[in-house]
């Protein structure tokens, strides 16, 4: 079973350069299941709305998954009505995890999918570990993708050698720099620290650069704004063999798009 996945989609700029690179990438690929993280989808940079993620949808997505700005232009209740559009299992104010879980059924197999945060420099949410057990109590008899959207690669690392074996994936999102540590755990779950980002090269993190150096050069709050033109399309490939529920292979995605 082969899983494309691609890191934040950052903005106006961001979709842009998705519509045109999906679906080549799904054409050379071919998918089974095609997951895009959203959480700045929105014009804006941050956040989601119906119409970000019908966006998203209609570039060829199958899940959109989410993190820290999952909840900035809409409420749980968004994620409570759309099946295949998650936010983090482990907010605090998420109760039912079907908010941050959801199976993608194809016939023959089925992926379950969870987006989940991390709790170091992110708002306190519920521990990662603890929400996996409880989820996999319920899903650990499918294959399962984990989008741990998290700073520090060190809970990344810690989360996703916890979830070996387990789990058939473990891929960071959130600091939209793409890492060079794409492998295959010991107990053949795929991890990479983090997946990267669809963004404007000439940018911090996606955002005008202008106002990113005010605001950490004065620490003030600044208004961002999304930066055009050429950037990044950054993602994995991870095949999974259907029996064992094993990453074959990762191999990442890392394009250079305008
Ligand atoms: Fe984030
Ligand atoms: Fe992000």
């Amino acid at each position: 079973m082969k899983i494309l996945f691609i890191g934040d989609v950052v903005g106006e700029n961001g979709q842009d350069m998705l519509a045109k690179a999906l679906p080549k990438l799904k054409a050379q690929h071919k998918p089974d299941v095609t997951i895009v993280n959203g959480e700045n989808s929105h014009k804006s940079g941050t956040g989601i709305t119906e119409n970000d993620a019908r966006f998203l949808f209609g570039c060829g997505a199958d899940v959109i998954t989410g993190g820290n700005h999952s909840l900035r232009r809409c409420g749980v209740d968004f994620y409570e009505e759309n099946e295949f559009v998650l936010c983090p299992a482990n907010f605090n104010v998420v109760n039912d995890e079907k908010c941050g879980v959801c199976v993608v059924d194809m016939g023959a197999n089925q992926l379950c999918v969870v987006s989940l945060i991390g709790t170091v420099f992110l708002d306190a949410n519920r521990s990662p570990f603890f929400e996996m057990d409880k989820i996999l109590k319920k899903y650990g008899n499918m294959p399962v993708f984990v989008d741990f959207h998290a700073e520090a690669t060190s809970e990344k690392y810690a989360l996703a050698h916890y979830l070996d074996s387990k789990v058939s994936a473990v891929v960071g999102t959130h600091t939209h720099v793409q890492t060079n540590d794409d492998h295959i755990l010991p107990g053949g779950t795929a991890y990479i620290s983090d997946a990267g980002c669809v963004c404007a090269l000439d940018s911090v993190l996606g955002m005008d650069k202008k106002a990113c150096v005010t605001k950490q050069k004065y620490l003030c709050p600044v208004k961002f704004e999304v930066t055009k033109g050429e950037g990044f399309v950054n993602g994995v490939v991870i095949d999974i063999d259907k029996k064992s529920r094993k990453a074959v292979s990762i191999n990442k995605i890392h394009i250079k798009f305008n």
